[in-house]
């Protein structure tokens, strides 16, 4: 039988890392796959994570089941760092939330329980928007449609095209939004902007589905959470996926939660049973591991703020790439004017190059992008900015 099965195409984001690893290049520059690296090049595991993997290591006497929901400490401190530890809407006991198999488990497990309360909702994303989501989401079987969002021109978001394509949207749609450092174009709302989503969102009766990746390498822990935070306080219904691999470094280790508000206590516990059985049946448990170093750090006060000092010291080094890369990326070349990357958030910036470009960079200086010039600002260094920024002036043909 498989015989008939055609061999798949490179996934857009992995495909690069295999690739740059082939590169014997001494020169080459990953600015592929979304995770953060310090001025080495090298993605560190986090001071408060290794404490904290300490400690659970000499505690763990088992390796018996936790339970399909994971580990209850964890998801409730996830809780609170989600929606702030005093927040309404966990008094109210209107939050459940089930651990997951990093950000990518949390969206699916999101979208099979939207499929199972409407069978026929379709799920809109922002264009562009990470390119996993598109399967993540259609594979549960919810389709999908694009809202505009990006504003090529400006390299901020087009939120009048966004708000517009909103307000037609029928009732009960679920709207994709990014909380913080939008993937792929690091273009993010301002808290006014969020309020009048909020409102066009009420209004309408849709339905918010927010994804966190980035909390922390944005603007702040509790500032990238404006949206959450907001929405909670005002809406009957939403669903928020968070991914601990970016701001707890904890890639590898699949650590996610989905947090699902609802409008009545009794309703989130029948969510809850249907969240536990969803997880049954694609991968019954998830791991333990991250989940319990995350539950360690949030709930240790001396670990808690060693690994927000750290969550700052990354942020401050991303916003310092782009301020430094804008002034080089100018400096190298005067077509065109790259102060946008320095207004925008998180890890990502749309590079704004066209595809020959971005082939011409892999191919002539070895340094990796997707296709559609997203970049990963973490995946430069102080001493690689220059060369960088010259690659770029030579393909734009505009070298000075
Ligand atoms: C990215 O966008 O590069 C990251 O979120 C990693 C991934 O899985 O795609």
């Amino acid at each position: 039988m498989f015989e008939r099965l055609e061999r798949m195409p490179d996934d857009p984001i992995l495909g690069l890392m295999a690739a740059f690893r082939a590169d014997p290049d001494a020169r080459k520059v990953d600015l592929g796959v979304g995770v953060y690296r310090n001025e080495r090049g090298e993605t560190p595991v986090l001071e408060a994570v290794r404490k904290a993997e300490q400690a659970v290591l000499t505690r763990q006497s088992s390796k018996t089941y936790v339970a399909p929901a994971g580990n209850a400490g964890f998801n409730q401190a996830m809780e609170r760092l989600t929606f702030g530890d005093d927040h309404a809407v966990l008094k109210g006991g209107r939050v459940r939330s089930i651990q997951a198999p990093g950000g990518c488990g949390a969206l699916r497990v999101g979208a099979e329980l939207i499929r199972r309360a409407m069978p026929e909702a379709t799920v809109y994303v922002s264009t562009p928007s990470w390119a996993n989501h598109v399967p993540l989401l259609t594979g549960a079987g919810i389709k999908l449609e694009r809202y505009p969002y990006y504003d090529g021109a400006t390299g901020g978001v087009n939120f009048a095209a966004m708000m517009e394509a909103l307000d037609r949207l029928p009732e009960r749609s679920v709207v994709l939004l990014h909380a913080s450092c939008h993937n792929p174009t690091g273009a993010d709302l301002t808290e006014d902007q969020w309020r009048e989503v909020l409102a066009l969102v009420r209004r309408r009766s849709l339905v918010p589905y927010i994804d966190m990746a980035y909390q922390g390498l944005g603007r702040g822990v509790d500032e990238d959470a404006f949206a959450p935070r907001l929405f909670a306080a005002e809406l009957p219904e939403l669903l928020v996926a968070v991914s601990c691999s970016k701001n707890f470094g904890l890639y590898r280790e699949r650590t996610g939660v989905l947090h699902v508000v609802s409008s009545t206590p009794t309703s989130a516990e029948a969510i809850l049973t249907q969240l536990v059985r969803i997880a049954r049946t694609l991968y019954s448990m998830p791991p333990d591991h991250g989940a319990a170093i995350v539950h360690e750090i949030l709930t240790t006060e001396g670990l808690r703020s060693a690994w927000l000092a750290e969550v700052s010291s990354m942020r401050e080094r991303i916003n310092g790439l782009r301020r430094e890369v804008v002034t080089q990326l100018n400096k190298a070349q005067s077509l065109r004017d790259f102060s946008f990357i320095e207004r925008q958030k998180g890890m990502f910036s749309f590079l704004g190059v066209n595809v020959d470009q971005v082939r011409a960079l892999r191919e002539r200086h070895h340094i990796y992008m997707t296709d559609d010039s997203r970049i990963n600002i973490a995946g430069l260094r102080s001493e690689n900015i220059p060369y960088f920024a010259e690659a770029v002036a030579q393909v734009l043909g505009a070298a000075s």
